[in-house]
């Protein structure tokens, strides 16, 4: 038997909402998994793309430590079981340490399509915590999975508390990814240990300025409830460009805010539909001139989240 899982990138923190707002972008990863008697090892896994330059940047493992298969793994083991030889292919459309959510989408297919494999034992619940551990990053997986805008929290004993709200259509979307790379895990080193009280208290009442925004679609309130002091003032000096890109989309008509996306180096930019091509060319020009090269695309929010094909 054989399952593919077609699976949306996804943009985390969207400014104030550090490691719990996200969002799926419409750019996708598809997971298969079959089952077969072939692979004498037990497992084969096949890595296509059609971004070789992030593929080879970022060697992926294709034995049992590869995150695709972790996820499985600990789904057959949530049912007492082991994953029987398991021939895995991977479809990767979605660029690689762009902050993009990569790594969340394939795992979140893997989980998936295990559990369609498995005759659908997982509950969705069951299948946000079984991906969270392996990923770490509910903000990612949870978009990942169910689709829209979403907020989520891992709790202490592994579940996810999360929320799906509703996006409004005429909010655009321009994703700006240059070509260069940047791993959470350097991306999360140069976070502080502690924040203070004052800049805690800012990111809270952003946070909740954020949610009223989208309930009443307010873009004005929008544009204050996008500022964040917890994670971009630190990881903005890994992203060349990033504060001179804020302050020339400031003074667009219908622009909200420029954010990271997730851990970066990747800025998504949330506007009202008639500025596109200022934005983008901003964005070129800034980046140009740093040497940087960038793939500019302005999407809606994907609604739907991971679909067993
Ligand atoms: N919230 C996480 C971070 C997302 O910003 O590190 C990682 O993709």
């Amino acid at each position: 038997m054989k399952v593919s899982v077609k699976v949306p990138a996804t943009t985390a923190n969207i400014g104030p909402g550090f490691d719990c707002f996200g969002m799926a972008l419409p750019i996708y990863n598809t997971v298969t998994l079959e089952e077969t008697v072939y692979p004498t090892n037990g497992l084969e896994i096949n890595i296509l793309g059609d971004q070789d330059e992030g593929i080879s940047g970022f060697l992926i493992p294709t034995d049992k430590t590869n995150i695709v298969y972790k996820a499985v793994e600990l789904l057959y083991n949530y049912t007492g079981q082991t994953p029987p030889a398991l021939k895995i292919n991977i479809q990767s459309n979605i660029p690689i340490a762009k902050g993009l959510g990569s790594s969340a989408s394939v795992i979140v297919g893997g989980v998936l399509a295990a559990n369609e494999l498995l005759g659908n034992p997982a509950d969705e619940d069951v299948l946000l915590s079984i991906a969270n551990e392996v990923e770490g990053h509910p903000d990612n997986i949870t978009p990942a999975m169910i689709g829209g805008f979403t907020l989520s929290s891992a709790e202490d004993d592994g579940s996810i508390i999360y929320k799906k709200l509703e996006w409004p259509d005429n909010w655009k979307l321009t994703i700006c990814i240059p070509d260069y790379e940047l791993a959470t895990t350097i991306s999360r080193s140069v976070l502080p240990e502690n924040i203070s009280l004052k800049d805690a208290a800012f990111n809270g009442k952003r946070c909740a300025m954020f949610i009223d925004a989208l309930h009443t679609k307010d873009a004005e309130l929008m544009k204050l409830a996008l500022a964040d002091r917890i994670h971009q003032p630190y990881r903005s000096r890994l992203v060349p460009g990033f504060n001179e890109i804020m302050t020339s989309l400031k003074d667009i008509d219908n622009v909200m805010g420029a954010v990271l996306s997730g851990a970066g180096p990747s800025i998504l930019v949330i506007s009202k539909n008639n500025s596109i091509e200022s934005i983008k060319n901003n964005v070129k020009s800034v980046w140009e001139g740093l040497g940087i090269k960038a793939d500019i695309r302005t999407v809606s929010v994907d609604t739907k989240g991971a679909v067993i094909l």
